[in-house]
């Protein structure tokens, strides 16, 4: 079915690498239906990063998130969180540079905090993180150019 996610293009890769992966993502097939670029405050952060708050990690990735700015991206396709997974790579971009070389977090992450992406894990999670971060679902994921 075609769905949608949410693609954070994490600060840092969010202004050394932006048209290469915008690039990449029209070239896969993906319909961009919304993006901006702009700053997470913390309150959204730690509201987007939930699910981690007793994680040790928890204050680094909200620190990590809101230092500069993030391009927020709705993506839509024929079973677009899988396949957006897929081009990101695994978590760890050292594993990714060993199992998909290929992939976003293997090229530009170096590191687990500092690993260039994000996505959404399920349809379920993509509409409450494109609702945190563009206010209306429905409104954020009309598009505007096909
Ligand atoms: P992301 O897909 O944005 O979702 C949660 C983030 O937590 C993940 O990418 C990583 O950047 C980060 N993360 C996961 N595990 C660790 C870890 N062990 N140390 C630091 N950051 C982590």
């Amino acid at each position: 079915p075609r769905q949608n996610t949410l693609a954070l293009i994490k600060p840092n890769s969010a202004q050394e690498h932006k048209a290469e992966i915008l690039e990449e993502i029209k070239s896969k097939g993906f319909a961009i239906k919304n993006q901006q670029e702009k700053y997470l405050s913390e309150e959204v952060a730690e509201e987007f990063y939930k699910e981690h708050k007793d994680k040790p990690f928890f204050s680094q990735l909200v620190q990590f998130i809101c230092s500069g700015p993030c391009l927020q991206l709705v993506l839509s396709k024929e079973n677009a969180v899988e396949d957006w997974r897929m081009m990101m790579g695994p978590t760890d971009p050292n594993r990714a540079k060993e199992v998909s070389p290929d992939s976003l977090r293997a090229r530009f992450g170096s590191d687990i905090l500092h690993n260039a992406v994000h996505g959404s894990s399920s349809v379920e999670q993509s509409d409450r993180e494109i609702r945190l971060l563009f206010g209306d679902l429905s409104a954020a994921v009309t598009s505007t150019e096909g």
